[in-house]
C-alpha cells in the first residue's frame, strides 16, 4: 500500500535539522540554494552528502563545476536561508555578501557557523531528487556562533548549554 503523501511529508517535517546553503561557482558566477538534507557519510575518506530536487537551478551549476561548499548557517541567518530558497531571485542571492573561497572555488557564506568545501565524488539518482556525495577538501568552524535549527517548517534555536 502506498504511503499517504501528506503523512509522509508531515513525518519528514518532524526531523529537526540544521540549515545549510550549498554553493558553487560555474559559468563565471556564484550559485547557491538552501538545503537541509545534508548528512555525514564517511570519516575515511571524508565524505558528506546533500540531496537536491532535480528541478533546482543550482544542480547544473554543481554538475559543471564538479564542486560545492556546504555552509552551515548560524543562529540569526534565517533571512539568508529564506533568500537562498526564494524562487526567481537567483541573480541577486549573493548581493552584499563578501564571500571568501575554498580550494574548490565555491563561495563561503560570511559568518556561517561552519563550512565544508567539497569536490563531487559521486552522484546518485534518487526519485525526484539527486544525491551529491562530496569529498571534503577543507573545513572551518566559527566557534563564536551557534547553529540555526529547522523543525516543522520553522526556525529554532538550540537550548543554552547546561553548566
Ligand atoms: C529550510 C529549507 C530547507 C530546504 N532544503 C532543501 C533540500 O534539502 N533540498 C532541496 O532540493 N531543496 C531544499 N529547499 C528548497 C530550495 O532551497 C529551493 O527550492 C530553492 O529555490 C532552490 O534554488 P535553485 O532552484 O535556484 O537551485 C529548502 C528550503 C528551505 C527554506
Amino acid at each position: 500500500m502506498a504511503i499517504d503523501r501528506d503523512l509522509f511529508k508531515s513525518v519528514l517535517r518532524r526531523w529537526a535539522s540544521g540549515v545549510t546553503i550549498v554553493t558553487t561557482r560555474a559559468g563565471g558566477r556564484d550559485h547557491g540554494m538552501t538545503v537541509s538534507s545534508f548528512s555525514s557519510v564517511s570519516l575515511d575518506p571524508p565524505l558528506v552528502l546533500v540531496c537536491a530536487d532535480k528541478k533546482a537551478n543550482t544542480l547544473p551549476a554543481i554538475a559543471e563545476s564538479g564542486a560545492f561548499a556546504v555552509n552551515v548557517l548560524a543562529q540569526g541567518q534565517q533571512a539568508l536561508s529564506n533568500r537562498f530558497a526564494k524562487i526567481g531571485n537567483e541573480a541577486e542571492r549573493f548581493d552584499c555578501l563578501d564571500c571568501r573561497r575554498g580550494p574548490s572555488g565555491s563561495p563561503w557564506i560570511p559568518e556561517a557557523h561552519a563550512v565544508l568545501d567539497c569536490r563531487v565524488a559521486a552522484v546518485h539518482d534518487a526519485g525526484d531528487h539527486v544525491i551529491y556525495v562530496g569529498e571534503v577538501l577543507a573545513a572551518e568552524i566559527d566557534e563564536t556562533s551557534e547553529p540555526l535549527v529547522y523543525y516543522d517548517a520553522r526556525y529554532a534555536e538550540l537550548a543554552p548549554r547546561s553548566a
